[in-house]
């Protein structure tokens, strides 16, 4: 993880990176701590290790800050969203395989797939959310491929984020949880 971000033009740098918020997760570090520790305790070039990364907080903003990163961490949910986000490929290669993996979905298909699920996922996702899902699981080679990479980020980001925050997150179990810590100064 961390071979670099696919940089944005400057003018659209300004404030908060969007990819901050890709992903909701337990515990996360708001991006601002880790600005103020990087900072503080690093200089550019020099190397950030996070070795429990989570959604990905330290390396990303230790990227956006003009550092190199390392990062690890057990949970493949994790890894998916970190990779994602540090090694982001152009929007346009995202658009087109969104583009090809639209075209080649077919409900017929993944309707006999939907009917094997248990019955909680049958009634947890309406008939074709749960048909694009698993048609999702299938196609994406999301630890080989940048741009399947962040499309499987994404729809962990839709699945894992709070109904309630913005129509385009799923669930309504997640509680968005920020990590305690101590006094910074
Ligand atoms: C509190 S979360 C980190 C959140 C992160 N700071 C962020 O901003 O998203 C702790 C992480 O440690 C990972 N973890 C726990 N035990 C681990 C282990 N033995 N090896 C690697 N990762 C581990 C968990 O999977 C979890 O993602």
């Amino acid at each position: 993880m961390g071979r670099g971000i696919y940089r944005e033009a400057p003018g659209r740098m300004s404030g908060r990176h969007r990819f901050h918020s890709i992903c909701p997760y337990f515990a996360m570090f708001p991006e601002t701590f880790v600005e103020r520790w990087v900072s503080k305790l690093t200089k550019p070039d020099e190397v950030v290790f996070d070795p429990f990364c989570g959604r990905g907080t330290t390396p990303f903003q230790a990227l956006l800050m003009g550092r190199r990163a390392l990062a690890s961490d057990i949970n493949p949910v994790a890894y998916c969203i970190t990779k994602a986000k540090t090694n982001s490929p152009p929007a346009q290669v995202v658009r087109r395989r969104i583009t090809q993996l639209e075209n080649g979905f077919s409900r017929r298909t993944w309707e006999g797939m939907r009917r094997q699920m248990p019955e909680f996922f049958q009634h947890a996702y309406t008939r074709i959310t749960l048909q694009q899902l698993l048609y999702l699981r299938a196609s994406l080679r999301w630890e080989d491929n940048d741009a399947d990479g962040m499309i499987a980020a994404l729809t962990l980001g839709a699945l894992h984020g709070e109904s309630k925050k913005s129509s385009s997150y799923l669930s309504n179990q997640m509680p968005r949880t920020i990590s305690t810590k101590p006094a910074c100064d």
